[in-house]
């Protein structure tokens, strides 16, 4: 469970990276906002091409704002996704992947929030079970 006080600041973060959103394609608005164990926030939103298939997802890019910036070693706790929609918005394939590279040993919450009144919560194993990750390499 994500204390009240780390869900608003990852909120917060990722409402204010969705509206900063790339997204004229789609018009797909998506935030994100990563907590790390050492309680840095990292937001980021999602960039889209003309070429369609170079898009980045909010999740990476909050991801790889960490990695340029998060004192070490990289650990997160939460990810927060935020989407300006009626119901939320869980990550893709792609961005679980990616977030199991920098998945806290103690495991990562992930919370998708949006407009409406659903909202998910579960934990990063429950959205990848039987992954393969940088433990699988130990
Ligand atoms: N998108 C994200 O940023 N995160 C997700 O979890 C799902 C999809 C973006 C990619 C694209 O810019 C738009 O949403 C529509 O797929």
């Amino acid at each position: 469970m994500l204390p009240d006080a780390d869900r608003s600041r990852l909120l917060e973060a990722a409402t204010l990276a969705a509206a900063q959103a790339y997204a004229p394609y789609s018009h797909f608005r998506v935030g994100a906002a990563v907590l790390t164990e050492q309680g840095t926030v990292h937001a980021g939103c999602n960039v889209e091409n003309a070429s369609y298939g170079l898009t980045i997802c909010a999740e990476r890019n909050a991801l790889f704002q960490m990695v340029a910036s998060a004192p070490r070693p990289l650990a997160v706790r939460a990810l927060l996704v935020y989407t300006p929609t009626l119901t939320p918005t869980t990550p893709c394939g792609a961005c679980r992947q990616v977030l199991l590279e920098f998945g806290s040993r103690s495991g990562v919450d992930v919370l998708c929030v949006c407009d409406g009144l659903d909202e998910i919560a579960a934990t990063l194993d429950q959205l990848v079970p039987l992954s393969f990750g940088p433990r699988s390499l130990d």
